[in-house]
């Protein structure tokens, strides 16, 4: 029996719907075929941008959205991607796979990209192989009202009024792929890069500085005391890397050894949080400075027959309960944490939708960000989980993970995954604090762990309405069955 205590009369703080966000690089599919499909492709789209995902976007209503990397974003000159796409220049993605750039997504399609779905854009600048003149020029260039070059150039090239842009990243992993750096060395940059990150009229940029690689709170610290003062946000990079980096495994054929290990991986995302909050508090009591959880996400080996530098995976059931597992961390730890992106969008790894020419099908993970969506800026709630254990051969990780929130409408949301394939889990939650007692939910299960989506069979995993929850004098009873994702409304 898995017993949980809600408070409803305490508030935690409140989920900022920015948890809920998206990342999208020029890697492998994910830009090219996963969105833009060009102005003169047979598939439906709307100045290049493949309708059919555009739906499927404002569906999941995607609050931020990360790009053009990434380890891309260190090597991307974004002065290659405006202008008559006929003339913009080439270049190589060395890092993913070698292949012809031809920049024909750029800043303006990326921008028009983010209005469509209804997303702000998130923009990552190039600290590893750019100038400050060029990230100073691009923020020019997207948000400056006036007469400027770069607001000329802007204009010249179709687009009279400036964007907003709400969030700048100040280079990706530039402790890896964006440079190598040392904390020190990249903290001095990122002063220096961040001032010339200019307010142009109304347009305020949230700063956000390159974090720390999982466990390097080394990093963290040297950031903090270095450049803390200077920025609004500081990411954090962790993937759910089943076995190891040079053998992670099969997005498809696993058995329960690759399922445990896979949410035990996921659940570690917790203690990463928690311990790197541990140092920004230190210097940041006030919480003025978010964590940003930037990149997120399961991260196997390639399906079999795809370029090994696409990133190209399946995603099933499992990828479900690991997308689950993550949103109730971030909602635990909402008081720090002010925004997640999920990588990435389509086609590249943890991705919500996948293409296949003219095809498209959405994933596990697309109906577990659909269904939690609901927690977008409501107040997260006092809640007290003492979960059952799941144990698998000798090791023993807890069975539910729960979180709960009331939105601006009064009504109060739980949602609760059981992460064991084999046994159902009885749940005894006592409501404090409100007299609500309808409920309603929905779930996400299937029969075998690895069950997904393709194109074939685009429905095989798919949420349906769950009625086996019932409320008497305070206490919600249900059971969970094995592998399951469910979201409950009370009202
Ligand atoms: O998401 C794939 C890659 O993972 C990103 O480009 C990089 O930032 C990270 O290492």
């Amino acid at each position: 029996m898995t017993r949980i205590t809600i408070n409803a009369d305490q508030k935690v703080g409140k989920i900022n719907k920015n948890i809920y966000g998206h990342f999208s690089e020029h890697l492998g599919r994910c830009i090219y075929e996963g969105i833009w499909v060009g102005t003169d492709s047979s598939i439906p789209n709307t100045n290049g941008i493949r309708n059919d995902v555009v739906e499927a976007l404002r569906a999941l209503k995607v609050p931020v959205l990360r790009w053009p990397g990434g380890c891309f974003a260190d090597e991307y000159h974004w002065k290659d991607g405006v202008g008559p796409r006929e003339k913009r220049a080439k270049m190589i993605n060395t890092h993913w796979g070698g292949v012809i750039e031809n920049n024909h997504f750029g800043t303006h399609e990326f921008l028009d990209f983010c209005e469509m779905i209804g997303a702000e854009p998130y923009v990552c600048g190039n600290v590893g192989s750019g100038t400050v003149q060029e990230m100073s020029e691009w923020v020019e260039y997207i948000t400056f009202d006036g007469e400027s070059p770069m607001a000329n150039w802007r204009k010249e090239n179709g687009r009279e009024c400036p964007w907003k842009l709400p969030y700048f990243g100040v280079g990706n992993e530039n402790w890896g792929c964006g440079g190598h750096m040392r904390p020190e060395y990249y903290a001095d940059l990122y002063r220096r890069y961040q001032t010339y990150v200019r307010h142009y009229g109304e347009n305020k940029i949230y700063k956000i500085a390159c974090g720390a690689n999982t466990w390097d709170y080394n990093w963290t610290e040297v950031l903090m005391k270095q450049a803390g003062h200077l920025m609004d946000g500081l990411s954090l990079h962790y993937y759910t890397v089943p076995g190891s980096w040079f053998e992670k495994g099969s997005s498809l054929e696993f058995n329960e050894d690759g399922w445990f290990d896979t949410l035990e991986k996921a659940l570690l995302m917790d203690e990463l949080i928690t311990k790197h909050s541990t140092i920004i508090d230190r210097y940041d009591p006030q919480k003025r400075v978010g964590l940003i959880v930037d990149e997120w996400g399961t991260w196997y080996d390639v399906l079999p027959g795809t370029n090994p530098r696409f990133l190209y995976q399946q995603n099933t059931l499992r990828d479900a309960l690991v997308a689950g597992i993550h949103l109730n961390i971030f909602h635990r730890h909402c008081e720090r944490v002010q925004m997640a992106n999920l990588a990435q969008m389509v086609n590249v790894l943890q991705a919500v939708i996948l293409t296949d020419k003219e095809k498209m099908v959405l994933t596990p993970t697309y109906h577990v960000m659909r269904m939690f969506n609901v927690h977008q800026d409501a107040e997260l709630l006092h809640l007290e989980l003492k979960s059952a254990d799941y144990t698998y051969e000798s090791r023993t990780i807890p069975a539910v993970s729960a979180s709960a929130s009331v939105d601006k409408d009064g009504k109060i949301h739980i949602s609760l995954c059981n992460l064991d394939p084999t046994e159902s889990q009885d749940i005894r939650c006592e409501i404090r604090g409100t007299g609500q007692a309808k409920v309603r939910g929905e779930i996400l299960t299937s029969g075998k762990m690895n069950d997904h989506n393709d194109f074939e069979h685009p429905d095989v995993v798919a949420p349906s309405s769950f009625d086996a929850a019932k409320i008497e004098e305070g206490i919600l009873v249900t059971t969970l069955p094995p592998m399951s994702v469910v979201v409950l409304a009370i009202e």
